[in-house]
């Protein structure tokens, strides 16, 4: 295999963008991508996408978005794993450069959710139909089961679940892609309405469209398009039962565990070292679990972790600096990919004021549905 490095990155901001389609909001972020690195062709395009078919009606996105970008003919192909979509184009995109098939590769992510006015439905097709959304069963509350289950068994409250939404909005209050650029406070996030019992407003991740898109090469012509490139050190992909009736416990999403330990495996490197984290938290409570699975606390200490500022910036692992899926929006394709632009931008120092000093090191964990899938990248400063 040879050594892939992301060497240039472009996205949209994230939020309510009424006035871009899809192919628009993707063909911005491919544009910049490709800008940064002085590039005027690729070999090969991957566009992770949750479910454009049903949000706006268009299949088919590889050669659709291909043309768009004015390279009709190229290499191009949609990859689905539903909210993990985006991990998974990367986790292609770096097979794709590693095995030698192609030299310069687009991967990329996009998704324009507030277009369609069956959002919440829409999104309960990544879930099992048969045994949990026929009886009615939503995201948010799949999530509140994982949180009633994590609370029950580990003592978690619903204090330290709004700690993470309170750290989360403060760091996306510093990314001027965010979605949401305000501070919340204990008492707003306690204080918001109720959801899905135990998970407020204030728990969850918004409805958002955005793009987002890195390219990538080999290692050794990385100095062709950039001077501060990033290397891709290990890659991990699993997946669980899609039904939570299935799984054995289902506070401890084996998926993400799993894809973690593949990913720590390839590239050597044990979670103690990681200096920055972004990852999956499309409810607080997600963001607990995962800090648990990644082995960055122990199973029990995820909601102790946000509470103590552990994973705050200036803590022991800094998570979701870019603001997570809470603050900085939740595009579901494309955010797999913009988690890979935050971990990009702190390992070369360009973070502004969320910035993670000498960060060398990084992480990004990306999931689908309520954990059936699970994609995680580790990065490292070339
Ligand atoms: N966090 C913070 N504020 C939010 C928010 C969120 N998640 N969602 C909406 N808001 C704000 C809006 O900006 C708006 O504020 P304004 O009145 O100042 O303009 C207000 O709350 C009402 O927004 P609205 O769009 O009417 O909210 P809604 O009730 O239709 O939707 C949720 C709220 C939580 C139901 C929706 O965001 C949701 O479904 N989130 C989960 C998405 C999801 O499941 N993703 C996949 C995860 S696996």
């Amino acid at each position: 295999m040879r050594e892939v490095a992301v060497v240039a990155a472009g996205m949209t901001r994230f939020g309510e963008l009424w006035q871009s389609s899809l192919r628009d909001l993707w063909v911005d972020a491919a544009l910049e991508t490709l800008a940064n690195a002085r590039a005027d062709h690729v070999d090969a395009i991957f566009v992770g996408n949750m479910s454009a078919g049903q949000f706006v009606g268009q299949e088919h996105l590889g050669p659709l978005l291909a043309d768009q970008l004015g390279m009709r003919g190229t290499a191009a192909v949609r990859v689905e794993s539903a909210c993990a979509s985006g991990g998974a184009a990367l986790r292609a995109a770096f097979a794709e450069v590693a095995s030698g098939l192609s030299d310069l590769v687009l991967a990329s992510g996009v998704e324009k959710m507030t277009d369609s006015t069956d959002v919440t439905e829409v999104l309960a097709s990544a879930a099992d139909q048969e045994l949990e959304v026929y009886h009615g069963v939503t995201f948010p509350g799949l999530y509140a089961m994982i949180a009633r289950a994590h609370m029950h068994q580990y003592g978690t409250t619903e204090e330290d679940l709004a700690w993470v939404a309170v750290k989360n909005h403060r760091h996306g209050a510093k990314n001027p892609r965010a979605q949401f650029r305000r501070e919340v406070t204990l008492d707003d996030v306690m204080g918001s309405s109720l959801v899905a019992e135990p998970l407020r407003l204030l728990h969850c991740s918004p409805v958002s469209d955005g793009a987002a898109a890195v390219l990538l090469c080999p290692l050794a012509d990385a100095k062709r398009y950039t001077d501060r490139p990033v290397k891709i050190i290990g890659s991990g992909l699993a997946t669980s039962a899609m039904a939570l009736s299935d799984r054995a416990n289902i506070a401890d999403l084996d998926a993400v565990e799993r894809s973690a330990q593949r990913a720590y495996k390839m590239s050597g490197v044990v979670p103690a070292r990681m200096q920055v984290v972004e990852l999956h938290d499309c409810f607080t409570i997600a963001e607990i679990c995962c800090v648990e699975a990644l082995g960055l606390v122990q199973r029990g200490q995820g909601g102790a972790a946000a509470r103590s500022g552990c994973t705050a910036l200036g803590g022991r692992f800094p998570v979701n600096t870019s603001g997570g899926l809470k603050a900085k929006g939740h595009p579901v394709g494309a955010t797999g990919i913009a988690q890979v632009i935050e971990i990009f931008e702190q390992l070369r120092g360009e973070a502004g004021e969320r910035q993670v000093e000498g960060a060398g090191i990084g992480m990004a964990q990306n999931m689908g549905g309520s954990g059936a899938s699970s994609v995680v990248h580790i990065f490292a400063r070339a």
